[in-house]
């Protein structure tokens, strides 16, 4: 369903107004953080040579509309792990699977391209929407992490997930 592709200055803007809007940053560690500004993303979606652990792509459905960023994070070469961050910033496009088909396409890359042995994301707990794709992309539910965040000052639950390359090739259809 989706087409992955290399972040690029040109992109910014778009990502800079889908961080910035409320019902998007509700669930993410934005939600307290001041707003995004180009200068702010430009470094957490790895365009500075800082960034070399981060590889972030654009979500791009298959008509060429980017809809979303999907990222592999703290990329570890060591202990072969990394961090899955994910946002569909286009809200109309959300629960049509887009989320899905891009992480699937992220782990094959990470498990069999990047040779990385485990994936691992946190969610706040009362994203069942979030939780539930995740899950249905070979996530497991390892724990939860009890008033890891804030969101609009008030302490809540984030879930911790992840996904081994053993069980994912396994599993994968
Ligand atoms: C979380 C997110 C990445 C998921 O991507 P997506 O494209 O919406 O997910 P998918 O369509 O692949 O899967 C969503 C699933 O959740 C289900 N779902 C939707 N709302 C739900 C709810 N309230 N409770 C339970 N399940 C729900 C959908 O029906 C779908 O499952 P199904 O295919 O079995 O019907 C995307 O919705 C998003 O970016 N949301 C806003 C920001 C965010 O939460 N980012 C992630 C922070 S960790």
């Amino acid at each position: 369903m989706v087409k992955l592709r290399a972040v690029g200055e040109r992109d910014l803007p778009l990502l800079v107004r889908w961080v910035n809007d409320p019902d998007v940053r509700h669930w993410l560690h934005q939600s307290d953080r001041p707003d995004a500004t180009v200068e702010s993303v430009r470094g957490r979606f790895g365009l500075t040579e800082e960034a070399f652990a981060n590889f972030v792509w654009m979500i791009e459905t298959l008509g060429g509309r980017p809809v979303g960023h999907v990222g592999l994070l703290r990329v570890d070469p060591q202990h072969k792990r990394a961090e899955l961050a994910i946002s569909i910033g286009e809200k109309e496009c959300w629960s049509r699977g887009y989320g899905t088909d891009a992480i699937t396409t992220v782990l094959r890359h990470a498990f069999e391209e990047m040779g990385l042995r485990r994936v691992d994301l946190h969610t706040d707990a009362d994203n069942a929407r979030g939780i539930r794709c995740y899950e249905k992309s070979g996530f497991v539910l390892e724990g939860v992490m009890c008033e890891r965040r804030l969101r609009y000052g008030k302490p809540l639950d984030m879930v911790l997930m992840a996904v081994l390359r053993e069980e994912w090739l396994a599993n994968r259809t």
